[in-house]
């Protein structure tokens, strides 16, 4: 019996039914490992038909299977999707309980679905101030799909990058004070291991929808060199297309970590090499 929460009908229909999403590929060299995608634009989307803000996140649950699926296809390892901020708390209160509805109907309706799929899902952002049931349920999801290998999807809910930050320097600073580290252990290496996303690598590409030319606290650590895409496009109109066309944007670009580029890079390797 499906679970309603709030005012809206949340019946939806699962991500997968009735088609098995063949990976078309593994990934192709110079494709991102690691995506994340900030998902905005819901509200307006919503607020240009006429229609309730609801209806935009509604929508919005909709392009996200569609997210999940072209994933696959595309071969990506890891997708990480921000679903809440930290700061969407500050949100009308009915509006955040919708948000937590769609959150716990898109587990319910989708958790089969995605293992089905060898989805691994896992979710990264403060869990201490969410209500039992989700906290329950966002555990569950992790623990069903803990071996799955196809696609890590990673939800950030409840996610702030300064407050993810902040709580690894808490936790190095009480390694430190019970003397398990020493101050001068703290590097790079040491400090991602106490963040969420321990053990996942950066996210190669963050794509924002909506317009929106910002970060707003997505991944602050994670983000140093991500290649950044910014899409006209309300979230409820991201599909396979407008996605595809991110990856072709992010192949065009020349990431250079600080260094320089490619011919230069090869030139300077070749001189180094000549030296030896
Ligand atoms: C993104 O859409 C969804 C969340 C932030 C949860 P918005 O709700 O921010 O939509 P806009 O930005 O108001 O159009
Ligand atoms: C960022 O969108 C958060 C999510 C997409 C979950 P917001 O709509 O909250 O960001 P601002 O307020 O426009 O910066
Ligand atoms: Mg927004």
């Amino acid at each position: 019996m499906p679970e309603t929460a709030g005012r809206h009908d949340l019946t939806m229909p699962p991500m997968l039914t009735g088609e098995t999403v063949q990976p078309a590929q593994r990934r192709l060299p110079g494709a991102p490992a690691h995506v994340g995608v900030i998902m905005d634009g819901n509200g307006r989307w919503a607020a240009r038909r006429g229609l309730p803000r609801f209806e935009g996140h509604r929508h919005g649950v909709e392009a996200l299977r569609q997210t999940v699926r072209a994933a696959i296809e595309f071969g990506l390892d890891y997708l990480t999707v921000y679903s809440f901020s930290q700061e969407n708390w500050n949100r009308p209160v009915d509006e955040v309980a919708d948000l937590m509805g769609l959150l716990k109907r898109f587990i319910h309706n989708d958790l089969n679905e995605l293992d089905k799929a060898d989805v691994k899902v896992k979710v990264i952002g403060a869990r201490d101030n969410l209500k039992a049931d989700i906290r329950a349920l966002l555990e569950a999801a992790e623990e069903r799909t803990k071996d799955n290998t196809m696609l890590t999807l990673i939800v950030a809910f409840n996610y702030g990058g300064r407050q993810e930050i902040a709580a690894a320097a808490r936790a190095l600073a009480q390694e430190a004070v019970s003397g398990h580290i020493k101050p001068a252990d703290i590097d790079e290496a040491l400090f991602s291991r106490y963040l969420d996303t321990a053990g996942i690598p950066d996210p190669d590409l963050i794509i924002r929808t909506s317009g929106e030319q910002r970060l707003s606290n997505f991944m602050m650590w994670q983000a140093a060199y991500s290649e950044l895409v910014f899409l006209p496009v309300h979230w409820p109109d991201f599909d396979r297309q407008a996605f595809s066309a991110a990856l072709a944007e992010y192949s065009a670009r020349d990431r250079r970590f600080g260094g320089v580029t490619g011919q230069y890079r090869s030139d300077a390797l070749l001189a180094r090499a000549a030296k030896t």
